[in-house]
């Protein structure tokens, strides 16, 4: 008899939920009013609008924002939980809007200094990127073989989609092919440390 273990598994956390109030409307007019993220996005080629260099504060700025960080905080510990840290009590860290318009992309990276990552779509036009994860054992693999099942996960936005991850997975945004003046896809992201 032989027996084949799965030792150390990567974990996503996917859940829904339909936000209350307008959070759309809220990304949109927060991006509007913020000139100092617009040129950020300007002068980086962000492809549309950022808030993670200009402000920090969006959970005392706009209640609904408020609101969102305490349904985070729930599904943070569940997935804590499930994650078996030691440590479950994390707490958000940072939290920022992301408008992407048709042609943006983002390349792959990490986020530093946290433990648990995720995103929260609000709006996810038809032919928006999809989040792409790549296999965290890549840059160990040299002579490995490619597995049929390839090395990267590709996650479709959906509104109301949820996904968490841990801060060390190396993740991107696939180019957008949404058309038109409300193909804009609006996610907000964040960290808990
Ligand atoms: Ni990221």
């Amino acid at each position: 008899m032989a027996v084949f273990e799965t030792l150390f598994p990567t974990s996503l956390y996917r859940a829904s939920f339909r936000p209350m109030g307008s959070l759309e409307k809220t990304c949109l007019s927060i991006a509007a009013e913020d000139k100092a993220g617009q040129r950020w996005s300007r002068d980086h080629g962000y492809g549309g609008y950022t808030s993670y260099v200009s402000l920090d504060d969006l959970t005392r700025r706009a209640s609904i924002f408020a609101d969102l960080e305490k349904t985070l905080d729930g599904h943070v510990k569940t997935f804590a939980r499930g994650l078996r840290f030691e440590r479950k009590r994390l707490k958000l860290d940072s939290i920022w809007i992301n408008v992407m318009e048709k042609g943006a992309v983002h390349a792959a990276h990490i986020h530093p200094h946290s433990a648990v990552s995720g995103t929260y779509y609000v709006t996810a036009p038809p032919g928006s990127g999809a989040i792409r994860f790549e296999d965290p054992r890549l840059g160990l693999m040299m002579a490995a073989p490619t597995r049929k099942a390839g090395h990267f996960v590709d996650v479709a936005p959906k509104p109301g989609l949820l996904l968490l991850w841990e801060s060390w997975l190396r993740h991107g945004v696939e180019v957008s092919r949404s058309q038109g003046a409300k193909a804009k896809r609006i996610s907000i992201s964040f960290n808990y440390a």
